[in-house]
């Protein structure tokens, strides 16, 4: 596994030249690029610059997931899903085809079983035993998580399946999540992060610290970047 921790003082435009060169590679590669997205704020921008600088993109031969979702419904303003039709598929024009949406507003373990399914035969229809990322994009939470894998949460011991439903007793409700089984099978994974948040916890989690899941990343035959905003 490389591993590259980039400090950036232009994060945004950084951050989706990154998005966009593996983009090429995957595409010129495989024919196709298959990309997981993370929610919380920190992308935003991002995403909707690599609309932008992407546009010539072919859409089409793209395929865009989810690292995790909220349990709401598709137009609500914690929904992960509509930060990114919002911010990347409207102005990118993206077609529907192209995205695989978590469906926050059903019940949570049948959303993640059904997730994992349409992952599952998306894989088998390449002759694939997992769905291997080309590009999972993850944050970091102020308590060290990220997709929704929280501290002390159960998702953080399966070991086996690779979507599930994760109750967060923090926030007192449930996610949906990919797990460290998909997550450490991706070609590469890339943590987007504002390091001027909190740089300790960065700190602790760079150099390890299993306390925090995002320490936990780790891609099995993969690369994993830090892109972190430094201002
Ligand atoms: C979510 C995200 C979560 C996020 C971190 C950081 O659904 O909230 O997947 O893991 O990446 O909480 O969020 P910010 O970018 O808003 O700091």
């Amino acid at each position: 596994m490389k591993r590259d921790v980039v400090r950036s003082q232009n994060f945004v435009r950084d951050a989706a030249e990154f998005i966009m060169h593996q983009a090429r590679a995957a595409l010129a590669e495989r024919d196709q690029f298959r990309i997981a997205l993370s929610g919380g704020n920190t992308p935003r921008p991002v995403y909707s610059e690599f609309a932008r600088i992407g546009r010539e993109l072919p859409w089409d031969r793209i395929h865009f997931t989810f690292g995790d979702e909220r349990c709401v419904p598709p137009d609500d303003p914690q929904s992960n899903f509509r930060m990114a039709r919002e911010s990347l598929f409207v102005l990118a024009a993206v077609p529907e085809k192209s995205v695989s949406r978590m469906r926050g507003e059903i019940d949570p373990p049948i959303a993640a079983q059904e997730y994992q399914d349409g992952l599952d035969l998306m894989a088998a229809q390449r002759g694939e035993m997992i769905y291997r990322h080309d590009l999972i994009l993850l944050g970091v939470g102020d308590d060290g998580h990220t997709a929704s894998l929280f501290p002390g949460t159960a998702a953080l011991e399966e070991n086996v399946q690779k979507v599930v439903a994760n109750f967060v007793p923090k926030f007192d409700t449930w996610r949906i999540t990919f797990t460290f089984p998909l997550i450490n099978q991706a070609r590469h994974v890339c943590f987007l992060a504002n390091a001027n948040k909190n740089p300790s916890l960065l700190e602790k989690i760079l150099q390890g610290e299993a306390e925090f899941p995002a320490a936990r990343v780790a891609p099995a035959n993969g690369d994993l970047t830090w892109i972190l905003v430094e201002s």
